[in-house]
């Protein structure tokens, strides 16, 4: 049974409520009905419903009626939910009037849902940006008890088994902080390690990256992933990580035996923590479309309850599988 087939089994017995604020989109439409059809998850769909509907049936997608649809201009429990959103952004000047209209955004409307805990976790970016996805989910829903900073893992399952565990490693941040401080890059580097033992079931061994080995170059660059990795190592004692490694001297055991020769990590990375989003974004996307590995992600991580963006290059396969990690996100 591969990872993903594990994942999706687990989300079978949790049937956990996810919510797709994009549920007029036919990609997310056409995940939602094999989703259902197949008993992955719970499955709220916010538009309108009659256009949903009729996508529906000129989808031939027929388990979508299975799914909660929920009107964003028109619903139960808008005012309650607005009352809600503009007391949790009062301190930032929101008005009850403004919450009442910020409340028919889908993407707005889902976080309130979770928030309210009438769903679990929430999928979207199919349609809409990484920046329009997270902003409402960093302001409403907010990061978990004692993490400060929310980023974004890829699992990248690659062509040659010989790297990471059995050719899976854990990316990050490829999405969210575009340059984080020596602190949060550490804070990034211990959620990904928890990323790795919750969702692919390894003992992660962190590599924290840079273009520079143990020294082999000098620069303030170097020295935050130096600091990032003293720090890491202070917030998680026993987790194995070294830095700052190349990428090479992470990931290959020649190259890691010659440059970092008593690294517990160097030359068998599992885990591969960027120094900054341009390296970590465009890395994940070279190794995806040059090395053809399969990319599942962004994973939010450090949120108090999952939301998951996608790319909106997207495939319907792509958003069936970021449910089922959603809904095994939620159960922790
Ligand atoms: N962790 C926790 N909280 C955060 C984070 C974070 N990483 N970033 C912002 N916040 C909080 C802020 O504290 C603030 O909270 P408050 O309003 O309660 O005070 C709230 O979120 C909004 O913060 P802003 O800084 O005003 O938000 P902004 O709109 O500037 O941006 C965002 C936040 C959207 C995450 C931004 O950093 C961003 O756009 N990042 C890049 C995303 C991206 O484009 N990724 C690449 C594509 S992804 C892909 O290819 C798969």
């Amino acid at each position: 049974m591969t990872l993903l087939d594990s994942i999706i089994l687990r989300a079978k017995t949790l049937q956990k409520r996810i919510v797709l604020p994009e549920g007029t989109e036919e990609r997310t439409l056409r995940a939602a009905d094999r989703l259902l059809a197949d008993g992955v998850a719970k499955i709220i769909l916010i538009g309108n419903p009659t256009e949903i509907q009729t996508l529906a049936s000129q989808y031939n997608l027929p388990h979508i009626r299975q799914a909660t649809i929920v009107d964003p201009v028109q619903h139960d429990k808008k005012t309650a939910y607005a009352q809600l959103l503009a007391e949790l952004r009062k301190s930032k000047g929101m008005t009850l009037e403004q919450a009442e209209k910020l409340i028919e955004d889908p993407l707005y409307l889902a976080c309130m849902m979770i928030k309210a805990g009438d769903a679990d976790g929430e999928i979207a970016g199919a349609r809409n940006t990484t920046g329009d996805v997270l902003r409402p989910a960093l302001q409403i829903i907010k990061t978990a008890p004692g993490i400060s900073v929310v980023s974004g893992a890829f699992l990248m399952f690659v062509q040659d088994k010989a790297y990471g565990e059995d050719g899976v490693l854990v990316f990050a941040d490829c999405a969210v902080m575009p340059n984080p401080t020596a602190q949060e890059l550490a804070e990034i580097a211990v959620a990904t390690a928890q990323t790795a033992r919750s969702l692919v079931g390894v003992e992660p061994r962190v590599a924290m990256l840079s273009f520079s080995t143990k020294g082999s170059a000098k620069h303030e660059l170097v020295d935050k992933v130096v600091e990032a990795t003293r720090l890491a190592k202070t917030m998680a004692p026993d987790l194995e990580i070294d830095g700052e490694l190349q990428a090479d001297a992470a990931l290959v055991p020649f190259v890691g035996n010659s440059k970092a020769p008593n690294s517990p990590v160097a030359g068998r990375a599992n885990v591969l923590v960027f120094p900054n989003l341009e390296c970590g974004n465009i890395a994940y996307k070279l190794v995806q479309r040059l090395g053809n590995a399969e990319a599942i992600g962004p994973v939010l991580q450090g949120m108090a309850a999952p939301v998951n963006d996608l790319s909106r290059g997207c495939s319907a396969n792509d958003i069936y599988n970021m449910v089922a990690i959603c809904a095994n996100q939620s159960n922790k």
